[in-house]
């Protein structure tokens, strides 16, 4: 929920459980008020998909940019990803899970090819996921995207659904979830089109 997808890629909003089939990607979150995929869960945070609110899908969509996550490990894990124990609640997780976690040394690379760095990336960072109250429908706070949010992360904001697809379920009382990635640094750099070189 925090993502928006579970870790073989199927969407939350499609899917109560994680399916083996290629993940779909041409979806939206029409049908969804919140209750199958968080209003400030990442993906929804950073490709609405129309249902943003503040913009025509059209001038919404234009936002997006081509991205590739780099993951890097300059550490030795002690215990793969896939080894890691379940936690139920964050007690059980502090205690099992959090000790067997690198402190350092791990993390991901994000790049993004931009036409416009102020339209794009800049203004997914920071209209979209440092702003609590977008999706600006419904109107109120939602939370800011808990996976790379920055600003203050009152508690109550993110909801998360107790049961899929009900609203009646209500959400969970949980702590705000936040500070999961420490930025480390970033560059912008010009890269030349291929007309512009074969006009040199
Ligand atoms: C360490 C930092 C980050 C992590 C761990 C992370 C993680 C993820 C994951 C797991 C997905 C789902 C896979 C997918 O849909 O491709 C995703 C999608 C996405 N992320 Fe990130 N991300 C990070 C940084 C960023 C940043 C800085 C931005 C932009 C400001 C961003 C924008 C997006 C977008 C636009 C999508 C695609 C959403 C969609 O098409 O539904 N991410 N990210």
């Amino acid at each position: 929920m925090i993502v928006g997808r579970f870790e073989d890629g199927t969407p939350v909003t499609l899917s109560r459980t994680a399916r083996s089939a290629a993940p779909p990607n041409n979806f939206n979150y029409t049908n969804d008020p919140g209750t199958r995929c968080p209003l400030h869960g990442h993906i929804r945070k950073t490709n609405p998909r129309g249902s943003g609110g503040a913009e025509p899908e059209m001038a919404e969509r234009a936002h997006l940019m081509v991205r590739r996550g780099i993951p890097f490990e300059d550490v030795k894990r002690a215990v793969l990803p896939s080894e890691l124990p379940d936690a139920d609640t964050m007690a059980a997780f502090l205690e099992k899970v959090a000790p067997l976690l690198p402190e350092r040394g791990v993390g991901l690379l994000f790049m993004a090819y931009n036409h416009s760095i102020g339209e794009q990336f800049r203004f997914t960072q920071q209209i979209w996921a440092n702003n609590t109250n977008f999706p600006t429908k419904p109107v109120g706070a939602h939370g800011l995207d808990p996976v790379i949010g920055q600003g203050a992360n009152r508690p109550g904001e993110q909801k998360l659904p107790k049961a899929w697809d009900d609203a009646t379920a209500g959400t969970l009382d949980t702590e705000p979830f936040g500070g999961f990635v420490a930025m480390k640094g970033g560059e912008y750099f010009f890269s030349p089109s291929l007309t512009f070189l074969l006009n040199l």
